[in-house]
């Protein structure tokens, strides 16, 4: 009997031939590797600095995101901004991108609310943030709530045990999953909040002082 192609949706089609960050930025563009594209108003690809030692991954782009067409330009990226600098980390020299590059979304009267993508959309998207580590080449990632921790480290990875912890993905990056902004916003107890956005920022603090020193032999 003939093999049947995989009906598995992947955006691996739509990866250019040449690949750098540019040439990854454009083909994205026009990413239909499954079908999030539709609702979206645009593909939101990754942004920073292309030689940055730290990557910060999230979840897929909110709201703001998806009408602006930069990740974390929304609430949680005006918190990730002010733990960033709280942490010593300059925006421009890190490179912030999203495990899904397309806002999932449901309407609820005017607004459109955030649903999280399927293991099948995180899967469909993986080549692009694939191809994007394997270009930047980062010592650390970080990987920001279960969706991103998942994508990079598995199904099985669980953040709420391995919180801060430094484990190894399949390609060998340091990778320390933490909280996604968003959850901190989310949470209602003001003392809890304030707890775990100062954990959030020693973990940045944490992947930001291990890229360095990941880096440092290579400088000498
Ligand atoms: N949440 C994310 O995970 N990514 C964004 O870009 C914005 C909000």
């Amino acid at each position: 009997m003939p093999r049947r192609a995989s009906l598995d949706p992947s955006a691996a089609a739509f990866l250019p031939p040449r690949r750098d960050l540019a040439s990854l930025r454009e083909a994205s563009r026009t990413c239909e590797g499954c079908t999030l594209w539709t609702h979206a108003t645009q593909t939101v690809f990754g942004e920073g600095n292309p030689r940055a030692r730290l990557v910060l991954v999230g979840e897929q782009p909110g709201d703001a995101e998806d009408r602006l067409g930069h990740p974390f330009v929304g609430p949680a990226g005006h918190l990730l901004d002010r733990c960033l600098e709280d942490a010593g980390i300059d925006r421009d020299l890190v490179y912030i991108t999203n495990a899904v590059k397309h806002f999932k979304w449901e309407p609820r009267g005017k607004r459109r609310i955030h649903t999280r993508p399927s293991t099948r959309e995180v899967r469909a998207c993986r080549p692009w943030l694939d191809a994007e580590l394997a270009e930047i080449e980062p010592a650390v990632v970080v990987a920001m709530g279960a969706t991103a921790a998942q994508a990079i480290l598995g199904r099985t990875f669980r953040l709420t045990e391995h919180r801060g912890e430094v484990v190894a993905d399949a390609a060998g990056h340091a990778v320390i999953a933490t909280l996604h902004p968003s959850a901190i916003l989310r949470m209602d107890d003001e003392t809890r909040r304030a707890a775990e956005r100062a954990a959030f920022t020693d973990d940045l603090r944490h992947a930001a002082s291990l890229a360095l020193a990941r880096v440092a032999p290579a400088l000498r």
